[in-house]
């Protein structure tokens, strides 16, 4: 199997999965919000992410399968949350109307509520069935760096900063937990389920790190430098809520090259484990060069 074929497996995994865990039930209102946020597309970076660092460690992916859709789940609820009209009034997502437009705001609020909580449901679950302390320890690790160590206080620092003007140190802060947390949360918990090393723990924490940062300065840049029809969100998104991004603080040509210089330190991190991290550092060489 080439790259690309064994990609798409692992995205038509992680779909099907989904699928299951979200077929439609009472309310029916609320499992079409959260399905059609789930599936209005998204590139499923986090369960891939997920998949592949539990492969680098030697794991099989499809023990990491349950806690990969969770982490969609995870990301999905923040993006539904991040577009509400009191966070980035943003009206479309994955090239479709947001949540809150397609639905309404309550519903839309549910819908991410639903998402995060369905993800601890199915986690606790997995955990319960197998009784084996390594989900134990991936789903806490998922749990910090989704709320009170990561997504979450990112975006309460980086809806705080809307209009006043911020320091690197403020900006590498919203970085690395608002899009760093989950990102970091997948590649850890992936290494934990397929049976990681407390140093090949602390690796991935690294690698989470620069690739957190990395994709969210390509994602700042983006939204400068593409269309919304690429995308499948509006461009000048930032600009339109008065943030500042590492665009905005650094410069177009200075973001692209640390963009650069982080991918590939990653890139390097990745390249320690060998044949078994073979897919994950060729999939972080695309992220080098996404263009969504
Ligand atoms: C968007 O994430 C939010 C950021 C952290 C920049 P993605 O770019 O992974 O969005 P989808 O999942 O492909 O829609
Ligand atoms: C959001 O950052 C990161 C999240 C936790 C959702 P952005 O607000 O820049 O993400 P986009 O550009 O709307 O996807
Ligand atoms: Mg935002
Ligand atoms: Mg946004
Ligand atoms: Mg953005």
């Amino acid at each position: 199997m080439n790259f690309n074929e064994k990609l798409n497996n692992k995205i038509e995994m992680v779909n099907k999965a989904l699928k299951e865990y979200l077929a439609p039930r009472y309310p029916e209102r609320l499992y079409e919000a959260m399905g059609y946020s789930v599936f209005a597309g998204g590139k499923r970076l986090r369960p891939v992410l997920m998949l592949s660092a539990c492969e680098a460690v030697g794991g099989k992916e499809e023990d990491a399968l349950p806690f990969a859709c969770a982490m969609e789940m995870i990301h999905t609820y923040s993006l539904i949350h991040d577009d509400l009209p009191a966070m980035d009034n943003d009206d479309f997502r994955r090239g479709k109307p947001t949540c809150h437009k397609a639905f309404d705001e309550a519903l839309a609020i549910l819908a991410g509520d639903g998402l995060l909580t369905y993800a601890f449901e199915i986690m606790l679950n997995t955990i319960c069935d197998r009784k084996d302390m390594n989900y134990a320890k991936a789903a806490r690790y998922i749990a910090e760096n989704s709320g009170t160590c990561g997504m979450l206080v990112g975006q309460v620092v980086d809806v705080e900063s809307e209009g006043v003007s911020i320091d690197d140190k403020t900006l590498m802060y919203i970085h690395d937990n608002k899009t760093g947390g989950l990102i970091k949360a997948s590649l850890v918990a992936g290494a934990i389920i397929g049976g990681a090393t407390e140093d090949e723990i602390r690796d991935f924490e690294k690698i989470g790190y620069n690739i957190g940062i990395a994709f969210q300065i390509k994602d700042d840049i983006l939204d400068v430098t593409s269309t919304s029809e690429i995308l499948g969100k509006p461009v000048f998104s930032d600009e339109k809520n008065n943030k500042s991004t590492y665009v905005t603080l650094h410069g177009l040509e200075n973001a692209q090259e640390d963009f650069k210089t982080l991918s590939e330190g990653a890139v390097r991190m990745i390249e320690n484990f060998g044949k078994n991290g073979e897919f994950l550092r060729s999939y972080a060489d695309t992220l080098i060069n996404r263009i969504n």
